[in-house]
C-alpha cells in the first residue's frame, strides 16, 4: 500500500547530461552543422541546449553566434579572465612564434611560471607537475596517494565529477550511467545543512568517518579523500568557511591523503581566497588545477610535497609530451598577471556579493528559488516546486536555462537532481553585466507558468 506523505525525489542526473542537446527529443529538421557534428562524433556528442548555438567569436563576458546574436556568458569556467583577453592572446602568440618544446629541455619561461604559480600556495607544496587536462592531474594525484598511503580506498562526494580517465571515471559518480561505483569507492553526501541537526562541519566529518569504516569493511585502507573545494557538480556548497576542517583531520588520522580539486573554484573565482581550499583553512597533500589556468589554452597540473612525488617516481616514470610547454607557461603567466593587475579576485568578491544580494531579493518574491549560495563569482541558485523547498525541480531549471538562452544569457545546471543553476561568469564581470543577468533571470522566471 502506498504510504501517505512520502517524499518522492526525482532520479539523480549525470553532470554531462544536464542542459544537453537531446537528438532523440529534437523535432524538426536538424541544422546542417548540427547534423555534421553528430555524424562526426556520434554517441560522444555533448552539445548544450535544446537548440545548440554556433559560436563564432567572443570577447570579455560576451560570445557572438553565427546569426549575430550576442550572449552574456555566465557558464564560463575556462576563459575566466575574459574571453580572448588581449594579454593572454599576445603571450601565446609571441611564445608560439618563438619556441615550443617539451620539458626535457631547459627554458626559463617555464621556470618563471612555476615559481609564480608556487608563490600562490603554502610553501610546503613546492613541487609542480604540469599536464594538459584536469583529468590527467587528478589521475596522477590518485596514483601519488596510492603510492604514499599504501591504501586503495577513495572517498568522493555523491555527485562528484573529477574527469574522464579510467581511474578517474571510477571516482566520478555523476559520470557513471549504468554501472555503479567500484568496491574501492565510497561516497559522502554534499555538505549541506538540509536535514542535519548537527553543524555542517560535524555532520560532514561524521560522514567521512562512516565512509572510512565502510571502506574498511570492504577490505580497503583509505588512500584519499578528493573533493572539488566548492562541490560544484553536487550543487555548489561553499559555506560556512572552515566546514572541511574536521573532515580533513579525520582523513589524515586514517592515513589518507586530502586531494583538493581546484579545477573549478581555483584561480581567484571564490573571491575571498585564490583557492577554494584556502577558504576552509585546511592543508591539502595534493592540489589539482586546470580549466581557468590558461584562460582557454589547454593546461592543468598539480602541486604537492616533494617527498610524495619522490615516492611515486621511485616506482613509475612520468612524462607528458605537451604538459608544461613554454606556450602553456606563457599563457599561465599572463593569466596570473591579469588576475593581479586587474584585481580580479577583488572584483569576483564584489560582483559576487552584489549578484547574491539581488538574487536573494528575487528569492523573497519568488518561492521557486529555494536557496542562493556560493562564494565570489561561483554561485548556485537552487530551484524547487513552488513553495516546496524540499522538492527539487529540474524541469524549471531546464526551462530557465533555455529561457535565459533565448534572452541572450548562457548558464548551466548542477546538483544531484540538476535543479541548481550554476552562476559562473568571467571574473572581469562589470556591475552592469551582473544586473543584466539578474534582470533577465527575473524576466525568464516570470514568463514561466507557476509550478
Ligand atoms: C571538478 C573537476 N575536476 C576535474 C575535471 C576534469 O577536467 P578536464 O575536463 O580538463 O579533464 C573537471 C571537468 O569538468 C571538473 O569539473
Amino acid at each position: 500500500m502506498a504510504k501517505k506523505n512520502v517524499k518522492v525525489l526525482p532520479a539523480a542526473r549525470q553532470i554531462l547530461d544536464m542542459n544537453a542537446f537531446d537528438a532523440g527529443a529534437h523535432t524538426g529538421a536538424l541544422n546542417p552543422l548540427l547534423e555534421r557534428r553528430i555524424a562526426n562524433v556520434g554517441a560522444s556528442a555533448v552539445l548544450f541546449y535544446r537548440e545548440p548555438i554556433e559560436v563564432v567569436s567572443a570577447s570579455g563576458s560576451w560570445m557572438t553566434a553565427a546569426d549575430g546574436k550576442r550572449y552574456l556568458d555566465f557558464y564560463n569556467n575556462v576563459p575566466s579572465v575574459g574571453h580572448t583577453h588581449p594579454r593572454v592572446v599576445a603571450a601565446v602568440t609571441d611564445q608560439i612564434g618563438r619556441l615550443n618544446i617539451n620539458t626535457r629541455y631547459l627554458n626559463s619561461v617555464v621556470d618563471l611560471y612555476l615559481d609564480a604559480l608556487k608563490a600562490r600556495f603554502p610553501a610546503s607544496l613546492s613541487n609542480v607537475v604540469l599536464s594538459c587536462s584536469g583529468s590527467e592531474a587528478n589521475d596522477l594525484a590518485l596514483r601519488i596517494a596510492a603510492a604514499t598511503s599504501g591504501g586503495t580506498g577513495i572517498i568522493v562526494s555523491e555527485n562528484a565529477y573529477h574527469g574522464n580517465t579510467s581511474i578517474i571515471s571510477d571516482i566520478s559518480p555523476s559520470a557513471l550511467k549504468r554501472r555503479g561505483l567500484p568496491d574501492h569507492v565510497v561516497t559522502v553526501a554534499a555538505p549541506s545543512n538540509a536535514g542535519q541537526s548537527d553543524s555542517i562541519e560535524n555532520a560532514f566529518a561524521a560522514d567521512i568517518k562512516r565512509a572510512i569504516a565502510e571502506l574498511g569493511r570492504r577490505g580497503h585502507k583509505l588512500s584519499a579523500f578528493i573533493c572539488d573545494s566548492i562541490f560544484s557538480s553536487d550543487g555548489v556548497y561553499a559555506d560556512p568557511p572552515g566546514f572541511l576542517r574536521k573532515a580533513i583531520e579525520t582523513v589524515h588520522k586514517a592515513g589518507g591523503l586530502y586531494i583538493a580539486d581546484e579545477v573549478q573554484p581555483g584561480f581567484a573565482r571564490t573571491g575571498d581566497a585564490f583557492w577554494g581550499f584556502a577558504r576552509h583553512d585546511v592543508m591539502p597533500d595534493v592540489v589539482t588545477m586546470g580549466k581557468p589556468m590558461g584562460n582557454g589554452f589547454p593546461m592543468a597540473g598539480l602541486v604537492t610535497r616533494p617527498e610524495l612525488l619522490e615516492r611515486f617516481c621511485e616506482d613509475t616514470g612520468y612524462f607528458s609530451t605537451f604538459g608544461g610547454n613554454p606556450v602553456a607557461a606563457a599563457a599561465g603567466m599572463a593569466v596570473l598577471n591579469v588576475i593581479d593587475e586587474e584585481q580580479l579576485q577583488e572584483n569576483a568578491l564584489r560582483q559576487g556579493n552584489h549578484i547574491k544580494e539581488r538574487l536573494r531579493d528575487l528569492a523573497a518574491k519568488d518561492d521557486r528559488i529555494a536557496e542562493v549560495r556560493g562564494a565570489g563569482l561561483f554561485l548556485g541558485i537552487e530551484l524547487c516546486r513552488s513553495g516546496k523547498r524540499d522538492q527539487p525541480d529540474a524541469e524549471v531549471a531546464s526551462s530557465v536555462i533555455n529561457g535565459l538562452k533565448d534572452r541572450g544569457v548562457l548558464i548551466g545546471a548542477a546538483g544531484k537532481f540538476g535543479n541548481t543553476l550554476k552562476v559562473r561568469p568571467p571574473l572581469s564581470l562589470s556591475e552592469e553585466e551582473a544586473d543584466i543577468f539578474v534582470g533577465r533571470l527575473a524576466d525568464t522566471l516570470s514568463a514561466l507558468p507557476a509550478a
